[in-house]
């Protein structure tokens, strides 16, 4: 049986804080896998705070840059400020059918480099082609109206 860790947020700028948060940590760890980039598959239903999640974790890892849905252009990179990692990638499946449509984003030489962070809404989309060693976390929506619940796949 899969085990999973809850964690409930009662506020986007919590869910920003905590991702935030999350990134600075992983940033700052020695890397266990060096041979592929780091991967978040964001699953959850919309406006379950994906987006949300993802301008908080880059913002904890240096970008300044205005972080807006990559819904109609799938996806946008950003330069981090992290020891071990160069470029975060955010990509949003949510128009995509088939891995296939992804193949001109050069989505294999991505997932090779372990300099980058890969944050992946819509993940279910494309889980064909994603490594298996990634970190998947449901976003779920809470009883109260601002409430939301993490789910961490262990
Ligand atoms: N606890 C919370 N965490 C995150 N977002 C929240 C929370 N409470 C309310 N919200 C609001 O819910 C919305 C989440 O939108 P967001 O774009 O992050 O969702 P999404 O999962 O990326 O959706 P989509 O699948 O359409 O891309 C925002 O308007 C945000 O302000
Ligand atoms: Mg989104």
């Amino acid at each position: 049986m899969p085990q999973h860790i809850f964690l409930e947020t009662n506020s986007s700028g919590q869910t920003k804080k905590f991702a935030g948060l999350l990134a600075s940590v992983i940033a700052s760890r020695k890397r266990s896998n060096l041979k592929n980039a780091l991967v978040l598959a964001l699953a959850g239903d919309l406006g379950s705070g994906k987006t949300t999640f993802v301008q908080g974790f880059l913002r904890g890892l240096g970008v300044r840059r205005k972080i807006t849905s990559p819904t109609f252009v799938i996806a946008k990179s950003y330069k981090l400020k992290a020891k071990s990692y160069k470029l975060g990638y955010h990509i949003d499946c949510y128009r995509i059918e088939e891995p296939k449509e992804l193949s001109g984003l050069g989505l294999k030489e991505i997932l090779n480099n372990p300099e980058n962070i890969l944050l992946i809404e819509w993940p279910e989309r494309i889980k064909k082609i994603l490594p298996k060693d990634l970190v998947w976390i449901k976003f779920e929506y809470g009883e109260k109206e601002n409430e939301r619940v993490l789910k961490f796949k262990q």
